[in-house]
């Protein structure tokens, strides 16, 4: 989230450097053309503003998806590292995307290590992932039994 904030400061600057460049040049602009004498200065600070926010306006627009930005699932709070479908994901453990994007498990199986399982039966993931049975044991109905 950090490089994030970074990215919209420098955003930020830029966009008011460039409004200040622009709103500088003395009054040459054909926007002040028809006012005269004193009443430019005061007329100059609406315009910049009224720039600034219309850029800051665009930004729901280009909303930092992941599907451009990939690095935005990888930052602190992101609901896993991978993208699917402009959502950050963890194949690893979601159950739409299990292993890869829109691989959806069935009603019977939950995602462990990108896998699609029953843990009603999956020694390795037996009840929950990750739950092993030891050698010799059975999983049935989600609990690891000597058969
Ligand atoms: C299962 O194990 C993997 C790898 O050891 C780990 O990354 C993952 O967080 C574990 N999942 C659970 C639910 O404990």
């Amino acid at each position: 989230m950090k490089a994030l904030n970074i990215l919209i400061m420098l955003a930020l600057l830029m966009a008011l450097t460039i409004t200040n460049l622009s709103a500088t040049p003395s009054d040459d602009e054909p926007l002040f053309v028809h006012n005269d004498g004193d009443e430019d200065r005061s007329q100059d600070e609406p315009t910049s503003v009224g720039f600034t926010s219309r850029f800051l306006a665009q930004k729901p627009r280009g909303p930092m998806t992941c599907d451009r930005y990939p690095r935005v699932c990888r930052a602190a709070g992101s609901a896993g590292p991978d993208c699917c479908k402009k959502r950050c994901v963890n194949v690893k453990t979601d159950w739409f995307n299990c292993g890869m994007c829109g691989k959806k498990c069935r009603y019977s199986e939950i995602c462990c290590k990108g896998k699609c399982v029953n843990p009603m039966s999956n020694r390795l993931h037996c009840g929950g992932c990750n739950n092993s049975c030891n050698k010799g044991s059975k999983c049935l109905y989600g609990m690891c039994s000597y058969a």
